[in-house]
């Protein structure tokens, strides 16, 4: 990695501004539904504890429109993560001003406090230079360890870079670069990309990119149906992005020109209605009779996806099949979900739904790469650069 790495850096009596990704679900009662993320930053976490540093953890929960908000509260994560170290972890208030400067101070080696909400300030996500300046005058040297945020300007992923130096990469988003660089450099061949979800849309970057680096490209979810229809195939009463049809047009031409195969479902299941309680039915070949709409891929295409991928090196995916979320729509994701666990190939999987799926299919541990970045790993493997990561210090 070109970046500097915690590993680079003197820990002992440190006051380490630590960002991590605690963007974890909560339910109601402010319960932590998935806590893989907390889990995700033990390994950082531990290294610098055992070595004495003093550690300022910042992270933001979910999306409070600047304003404190008791149900995107930190708190509960500070427990758990206290729980998960198996010492206690304090907690501030807030994450700039007199409680986190004491916090911070009253911090003795190998201890650690997690800080408020930093999205409970709109000078965060605004990138505001003295609300960054106030958070780096918390510490001595800044670890950014939130692959998840890496896609986002902020104070605390990219503001505080200005004021605080050595800037290194923890052990979370060094592995999150090294697994996901894998798929954009040098990658081993056959390489297959899996792209589906709702719309072509959100993933025209991907797929430009992908077509350039993969060999295969498998299109699933409701996105493949606007690549039907731009083809003159009959999709019923599918979704499908009117306006994106010319773009679905130049991307298959894209991946002509290119000799890649950029491939499409051959069957589907579908339903009269967007309904859990629908009655799925298989519709054979790539036309879906007017009256139905297309709800996930079937039962010819899992196995012809599950062969491409089967004889694939690197495999990426992203997006879901299906309406994976209700049962009759679910198979075709989570065939892809176990098609994936069962190649030979390096693979990685990003992105909240597709994450999911791997984990309901029970396939997570032989996935050799399942990123806790949903829309970061989407810009990385879009070929963007991630301004969490280029803000940290190159190696000497
Ligand atoms: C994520 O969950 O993808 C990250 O934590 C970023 O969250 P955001 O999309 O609210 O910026």
């Amino acid at each position: 990695m070109s970046k500097l790495s915690i590993r680079d850096l003197p820990l002992k009596g440190q006051r380490v501004f630590l960002r991590v990704d605690f963007n974890v679900p909560l339910d109601d009662s402010g319960a932590i539904t998935d806590e893989t993320r907390i889990r995700a930053s033990l390994p950082t976490l531990r290294y610098a504890l055992e070595r004495g540093a003093r550690l300022i953890l910042a992270s933001h929960l979910g999306r409070p429109k600047g304003r404190p908000d008791p149900r995107m509260s930190l708190r509960p994560v500070a427990q758990r993560l206290g729980e998960l170290l198996g010492r206690p972890v304090a907690f501030a208030a807030d994450c700039v001003g007199p409680e986190a400067e004491q916090a911070g101070a009253a911090l003795s080696d190998g201890a650690a406090v997690l800080l408020e909400n930093l999205r409970f300030h709109p000078e965060e996500e605004k990138n505001d230079a003295e609300f960054a300046r106030r958070l780096a005058a918390l510490a001595d040297v800044y670890v950014n360890d939130a692959f998840g945020s890496a896609h986002r300007a902020h104070a605390s992923t990219e503001g505080i870079t200005h004021w605080l130096r050595p800037c290194a990469a923890g052990l979370l988003m060094e592995k999150e670069l090294e697994y996901l660089g894998k798929a954009v450099e040098n990658p081993a061949r056959p390489y297959v990309a899996i792209v589906g979800g709702a719309k072509v849309s959100d993933k025209i970057d991907l797929l430009r990119n992908l077509l350039k680096l993969a060999d295969t490209v498998l299109v699933g979810g409701a996105m493949a149906y606007t690549f039907l229809k731009a083809q003159g195939i009959e999709v019923g009463r599918s979704r499908v992005e009117e306006d994106k049809l010319n773009l679905a047009n130049e991307l298959l031409r894209s991946a002509a020109e290119q000799n890649k195969a950029l491939c499409l479902p051959v069957d589907h299941v579908v339903a009269d209605r967007f309904d859990a309680s629908a009655s799925p039915e298989i519709v054979k070949g790539a036309a879906i009779p007017a009256g139905r709409l297309g709800l996930d891929i079937g039962p010819a295409t899992r196995s012809r996806y599950a062969q491409e991928i089967a004889r694939a090196q690197t495999v990426v995916w992203n997006g879901p099949m299906g309406v994976f979320e209700m049962p009759p729509f679910a198979e075709g994701t989570l065939a892809i979900a176990r098609a994936v666990a069962a190649s030979p190939a390096l693979s990685i999987v990003g992105g909240g739904d597709s994450v999911a799926a791997v984990n309901q299919a029970g396939v997570a541990d032989r996935i050799t790469h399942v990123s806790t970045g949903g829309g970061a790993s989407l810009e990385f493997l879009s070929g963007m650069k991630l301004p969490g990561v280029e803000a940290l210090t190159d190696r000497p």
